[in-house]
Formats: C-alpha cells, sequence, structure tokens
C-alpha cells in the first residue's frame, strides 16, 4: 500500500509539473497571425519614432551615418568594440576597391564584471589600457603615415543620442551594464579623457553602434544591403531610411537622401507579445525593470534566465527535482543561453548532454529521460519563442520599407547583414528565425530576402566608418 501511495504521489507530481509546462507553451504561442501583429506594431512604432524624439519606446535614433562604404577607403584604422561580456580591439588596413582588407589584427578582452556596474572612469580606463597595449604590437606595415594621428571606430552597444558622428550621450545602459555617473555623458569625451590618461594619441573618428558597424560591414562587401540585426546577448536593428521620413531630424538633408537609423528594437513593446509571469518576474528583478521588453523575450542574456525560472517554479510547485529544490536553481542568471542551447541541440538517444548539464550547472545528480526530454522541450519553447518575435521584428522594417511585397511584381532584392552569438551560436534559433521570415514572407517574396551573416562586421564597419570620416581626407579619398 505504501509502495501505491508513492507512485499515485509521483504520478501527480509529474502531472502538475507538465501543466506547469503546457501553461507556459501556451502562453508563449507565436501563430502566424500573432507574429503579423507584432510585425504591424513595430511599423507603426518606427513611425512613431520617427516623426518626434520621444514619440515612440521606438527611440529611433539618427546615427549621422549618411553615407556606407564604397570599397575605396584607404588606410590604417583601428576599431574598439564594447558592447556585452568582452571587448575587442582591432586593427584593420584597408587598401581599396581592389585589395579591400589588407590585413587585420584583432584582441579580444574580457570584462571583470565588477567594471560593468563599477565607475566611469574605471571602465573606460580598463578600456584604454588595454587599447594603448594593442597599439603598442603594431608590426612591419601596420604604423600610420609618419605624422599622422592614429583614428578609431568606436562601436558602442548602447542607446546614445548622437550629436555628431563622432559623439553622443548615453541614454541608458543595458544588458547588465549599470555605471550611474556616464549617464548623459559624451562618451567619446569619456573614452578620448580615459585615453589620454594612459597616454595613448588617437581620435575617434566615429561612434557607433554594433548595428550600425555591422551594416556598414554588410554594405562593404554586398550592395543590397539595407538593414542589419544584432541577435546576441542583446538584440536590436537598424537600416537605411530616407531622410524624408525622417519628420524629427531639422539637419540639412544629406545629400545621399538617406540616413541610417539605429532603431534600439530591444526596447519595444505591444500587447501582441506573447508575456508571460516568468517574463513579468525576470523584468521586475532585472537591472532596468520595464525596459527592453523585447530583448528580454529574446536575446541570449535572458534565453537561459527565462528556462530556469519555468524550472524553479517545476521545482517548487511539483517537486519536479524531488521533494527538495536544487539550490544552485534558485540562483539567477546561473543557466546560461550556451548552456540551454548544448542541451536543447542533444542528439544523444539517452539525453546524456542534458544530463551532464544539469549535474554540472545545478547540481542535480540524477534525473530519469522523461524529465530531460522536458527540459528539452522547455529549452524548445523559449527560444522558438524568441526566434519566431525576432522574425516579426524584421517583418517590420521589410514593411516600413515597402519591401515586404512585391514591387510592381519585381522582386527587389533586400539582404539583411545578421551578426551575435545567438544567431552565431544557436542553431536551432537561427533555422527557426530565418524558416518563419519565409512563412511571414511567402515563397515568392521571400526569395529575394536574403539573410546573411556578417561575421564580426561591427568591427570592419565601425573602422570603415572611420576611414571615411578620417580628417585626412586626402587619405580617405585617394
Ligand atoms: C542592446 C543595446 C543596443 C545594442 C544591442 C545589441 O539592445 O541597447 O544598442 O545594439 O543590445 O548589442
Amino acid at each position: 500500500a505504501l509502495v501505491v501511495r508513492h507512485r499515485m504521489r509521483s504520478s501527480g507530481r509529474w502531472a502538475k509539473a507538465m501543466a506547469i509546462l503546457r501553461e507556459f507553451e501556451d502562453k508563449c504561442g507565436t501563430p502566424i497571425g500573432k507574429l503579423h501583429q507584432v510585425a504591424d506594431a513595430m511599423t507603426v512604432e518606427m513611425h512613431a519614432g520617427l516623426a518626434s524624439e520621444g514619440g515612440s519606446k521606438l527611440k529611433m535614433l539618427i546615427s549621422y551615418v549618411d553615407n556606407l562604404p564604397t570599397g575605396d577607403e584607404k588606410g590604417l584604422f583601428y576599431a574598439l568594440d564594447l558592447g556585452g561580456t568582452n571587448f575587442r580591439v582591432l586593427r584593420v588596413l584597408l587598401g581599396g576597391k581592389e585589395d579591400r582588407v589588407v590585413k587585420q589584427e584583432f584582441e579580444e578582452v574580457s570584462i571583470p564584471p565588477y567594471l560593468m556596474t563599477g565607475s566611469s572612469d574605471a571602465l573606460f580606463d580598463y578600456i584604454a589600457e588595454a587599447l594603448a597595449k594593442f597599439v603598442a604590437t603594431e608590426g612591419e606595415g601596420l604604423h600610420p603615415s609618419p605624422g599622422q594621428q592614429r583614428e578609431l571606430g568606436f562601436t558602442f552597444s548602447f542607446p546614445v543620442q548622437q550629436t555628431s558622428i563622432a559623439s553622443g550621450t548615453l541614454i541608458k545602459w543595458t544588458k547588465g551594464f549599470s555605471i550611474e555617473d556616464t549617464f548623459g555623458q559624451d562618451v567619446v569625451g569619456e573614452l578620448t579623457k580615459a585615453m589620454e590618461r594612459v597616454g595613448l594619441d588617437m581620435r575617434v573618428a566615429a561612434l557607433v553602434n554594433d548595428t550600425i558597424g555591422t551594416l556598414a560591414g554588410g554594405r562593404y562587401y554586398k550592395q543590397d544591403v539595407i538593414a542589419a540585426v544584432i541577435l546576441g546577448t542583446g538584440t536590436n536593428a537598424a537600416y537605411v531610411e530616407r531622410a524624408q521620413a525622417i519628420p524629427k531630424w531639422h539637419g540639412l538633408l544629406p545629400r545621399s537622401g538617406e540616413m541610417v537609423i539605429n532603431m534600439e528594437w530591444g526596447n519595444f513593446r505591444s500587447s501582441h507579445l506573447p508575456l508571460t509571469e516568468y517574463d513579468q518576474a525576470l523584468d521586475v528583478e532585472s537591472l532596468n525593470p520595464g525596459e527592453q521588453i523585447f530583448e528580454k523575450i529574446i536575446s541570449g542574456m535572458y534565453l537561459g534566465e527565462i528556462v530556469r525560472r519555468v524550472l524553479l517554479k517545476m521545482a517548487q510547485e511539483a517537486a519536479f527535482f524531488g521533494v527538495d529544490v536544487p539550490p544552485k536553481l534558485e540562483i539567477p542568471f546561473i543557466l546560461r543561453t550556451p548552456h540551454m542551447s548544448a542541451m536543447h541541440h542533444d542528439t544523444s538517444s539517452d539525453l546524456r548532454v542534458v544530463g551532464s548539464k544539469l549535474k554540472d550547472i545545478l547540481e542535480v545528480p540524477n534525473t530519469s529521460l522523461k524529465m530531460r526530454k522536458a527540459i528539452v522541450e522547455l529549452c524548445d519553447i523559449v527560444a522558438t519563442r524568441g526566434a519566431r518575435l525576432s522574425a516579426a521584428g524584421i517583418l517590420g522594417i521589410l514593411k516600413k520599407l515597402g519591401r515586404d511585397t512585391l514591387r510592381d511584381g519585381e522582386k527587389q532584392k533586400s539582404v539583411i547583414a545578421l551578426d551575435g552569438g545567438l544567431f552565431e551560436h544557436y542553431t536551432k534559433f537561427r533555422t527557426s528565425m530565418e524558416s518563419t521570415l519565409k512563412e511571414l514572407l511567402g515563397e515568392e517574396v521571400s526569395e529575394s530576402i536574403v539573410i546573411e551573416h556578417s561575421n564580426d562586421g561591427s568591427g570592419i564597419g565601425a573602422a570603415l566608418l572611420a576611414a571615411s570620416h578620417s580628417q585626412y581626407m586626402e587619405v580617405a579619398e585617394a
């Protein structure tokens, strides 16, 4: 009798855990009709954000990039890419149309977590020091010409209100950074002061968001690139807009007639988004409550954390892992998206990767195959929602540009440059995003829309934009 009672109890627990999972799945639903609503809402917000400053949750920031690389850029340029848990420094020798990128060297440096929430000076000093060390390794043929100052393209992947191509103030931090004294500061000024402090003589020629850098890097190789999307720690998009379609722009009309816009789509929000209690709790407990809602259900910083939250609920309310809740499971952000991805892609018949992740990260020694299957399913629900919503976002841009349909029956090829770790390494996310976009566009149109991985476009892109905004114009135009 005892054994039977125990079995009944455990099957009751299993049913409860599955009920939690099913309810979550339900709330995460992204049927095609909903995705169209999301895309339409995105288009509406794009218009509103372009109409007036503060007109929308979408900031639609003016980048001051009104000319994209042509291939003629020449010379030695530096780039600094700051926006996640690592930053990169690059040295690029540009050889013009024929030779393109003659030589490229880079170094990646991780940012100690304490600097992400410390002081502005400490962060920028750390970066300037790493940059100075890198500059000191300049080898044969990779020196600036005598008498010329080194120039840098600064990729700073946070929302910035630009005041020119090479200046702008931080609007807010995102993605786990939170340094109070940087608000409202000119980030180029902050970097320049730090470079002076470490004795590095270098001029910031261009300040760009990673989406802008990726767009520029993509355009350098392919003239059909019209937009760039980052799916990484955070998520965002930039695209080429007609200057005439930006009512809030009161500056001179650029000769090209175009202006690149940094959408900051991570801050998009709409009643059509499938949000759950877990997303709400994640948001409330985050460093930036109420902000970056789209980002919090799509990007790499958060997907693993959503999975953890659902698992925790299953553990607490349905004893999914047994009577005790695994203590590790209560630690925010302990389950990272790369772990989730590894579990999601486990192809072994006994799901041993899932088993080993649970053991290593959550210190849960024993799980049944049935449990591991449920966890893979949970990963799938979270990743699929994010991937499908990012496809809807891309459709929103295409709609805004009138590229979501055949124009006069003609196909207009549109290339979208994609980058970011989530896109690059989370295969199931990527394939789901791509197939959803096809599904949304229909077969005929989707033939002319190309998603292209722009490998580290953002660093090269910043160097290219530094080149086209060099103070040594004869070099740039040579
Ligand atoms: C965050 C930042 C944005 C950046 C994106 C991708 O959303 O606010 O500026 O482009 O992450 O790195």
